[in-house]
């Protein structure tokens, strides 16, 4: 039985994050969610976690300025008038399919980095630099805090992205293979 050519279109897939991205998005996950737990109660596995989660995000940054294809910051980082459009477009159901990240989801990327890169700056700075400074305390809580918020909506964001363009992104940040663009998709 031969296929039809629309069946291949269908199912045709891309390998879109490479094993670097993926590899870090989940140990990243793993990271954030055990240094969030551990807190000041478990000092040693907040630490070791914290430290993880810094090599990490910055292992990141340096990925997206010499890494290649869809993980590279100027593949996905776009100007805010174009990411206002985006929400604009999302607001209205009417956003096309991006084969990388979206311009929503590559502003929420930036704001992750930076929040959680924040995170362990000050954790650092208040358990090595300015000892059981106050100050850096409240700004850790704080910053944690934010990156909670951040995180609920970055996964709500691939919630609503998985269901409008019917395509599983959780697991293709296990896979790194997504849908072939068609249409209106942005590759
Ligand atoms: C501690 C919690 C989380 C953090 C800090 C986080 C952070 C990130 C970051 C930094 C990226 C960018 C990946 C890259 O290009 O390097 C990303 C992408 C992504 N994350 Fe998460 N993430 C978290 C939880 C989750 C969870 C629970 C899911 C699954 C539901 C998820 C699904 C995804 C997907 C699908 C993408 C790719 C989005 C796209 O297609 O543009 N993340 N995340
Ligand atoms: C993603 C990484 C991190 C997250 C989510 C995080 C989160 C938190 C939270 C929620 C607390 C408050 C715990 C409580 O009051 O019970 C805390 C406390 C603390 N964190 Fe972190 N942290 C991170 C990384 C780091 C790093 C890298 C360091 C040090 C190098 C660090 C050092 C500390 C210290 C010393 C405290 C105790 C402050 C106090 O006495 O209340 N953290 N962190």
């Amino acid at each position: 039985m031969a296929s039809s050519a629309a069946t291949d279109e269908i199912t045709r897939t891309i390998r879109v994050w490479d094993t670097f991205v993926r590899v870090f998005h989940w140990s990243l996950v793993v990271a954030f969610v055990t240094a969030y737990f551990a807190g000041d109660d478990y000092e040693t596995v907040h630490l070791v976690a914290g430290y993880a989660a810094a090599a990490l995000v910055t292992a990141r940054i340096v990925w997206g300025v010499v890494g290649t294809g869809y993980a590279r910051f100027a593949q996905f980082v776009r100007r805010p008038s174009t990411v206002l459009g985006y929400l604009a477009d999302i607001a209205t159901g009417r956003e096309v399919r991006y084969l990388g990240h979206n311009p929503a989801g590559g502003a929420m990327i930036v704001a992750l980095l930076v929040t959680i890169g924040g995170i362990c700056l000050t954790g650092w700075l208040l358990t090595d630099i300015f000892w059981g400074s106050k100050f850096f305390e409240d700004v850790h809580e704080w910053l944690t805090n934010l990156a909670l918020v951040l995180i609920a909506l970055h996964v709500a964001g691939v919630v609503i992205a998985s269901v409008r363009h019917r395509e599983n992104l959780p697991g293709a940040m296990v896979t790194g293979r997504k849908r072939a663009p068609a249409g209106d998709d942005v590759a």
